[in-house]
């Protein structure tokens, strides 16, 4: 089904031919909520480069391209998953940890550094109302940085996608 999209008008780039371009580095469209994620970072002054990134989860649509991104930025990078064992001994090494689980409050306090950029990706519903993968409360009294869920890397996915829609649009009238 995929196949079926034009690579030049796949601006959820999810298309295969735009997975490989994320991976070589020169590509048409970025996947919108990982580049939402690298916006964020970016706008809000923070330093990639050397830095040790981890990211929970590894789906095609924000795990593995946001791994790639952070790469790309130069971050160290880890990426957990259902089967990483000690994950929290993992978790506490990052100072950029973006997770995209799809678990409600699922990253704790004790699974964070001191002083680290927590990107929550996760949109959960818990008891009716909308919530990330990250225990807000706790984890924004010792995190650096925080995105609330809502509010955070939604409307950022958003932007992006509108972003990727204008880039369409010039692409294929030659703007
Ligand atoms: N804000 C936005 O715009 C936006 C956009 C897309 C997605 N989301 C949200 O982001 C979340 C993730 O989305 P997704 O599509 O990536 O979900 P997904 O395809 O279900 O992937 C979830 C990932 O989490 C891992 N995982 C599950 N349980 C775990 C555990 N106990 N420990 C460590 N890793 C675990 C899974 O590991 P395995 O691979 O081993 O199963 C998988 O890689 C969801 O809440 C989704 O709604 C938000």
């Amino acid at each position: 089904m995929l196949l079926a999209i034009d690579p030049l008008k796949d601006v959820d780039a999810f298309h295969p031919v735009n997975v490989g371009k994320i991976m070589i580095g020169n590509f048409d469209f970025l996947p919108c909520t990982p580049a939402g994620v690298m916006e964020l970072i970016k706008l809000s002054g923070i330093e990639v480069n050397g830095k040790e990134c981890v990211v929970i989860g590894r789906s095609n649509i924000v795990g593995k391209p946001q791994a790639m991104l952070l790469l790309h930025a130069n971050g160290t990078v880890t990426v957990c998953h259902s089967r990483t064992k000690n994950l929290s001994e993992v978790t506490k090494r990052a100072d950029i940890l973006v997770a995209a689980v799809g678990k409600a409050n699922f990253v704790t306090a004790d699974m964070v550094k001191e002083g680290a950029v927590v990107i929550d990706v996760g949109m959960n519903r818990l008891d009716g109302k909308l919530c990330g993968d990250v225990k807000f409360d706790e984890v924004s009294r010792i995190a650096s940085a925080i995105t609330p869920v809502p509010g955070g890397v939604g409307p950022m996915t958003i932007a992006m996608l509108m972003k990727n829609t204008l880039r369409a649009c010039k692409i294929h009238n030659n703007l």
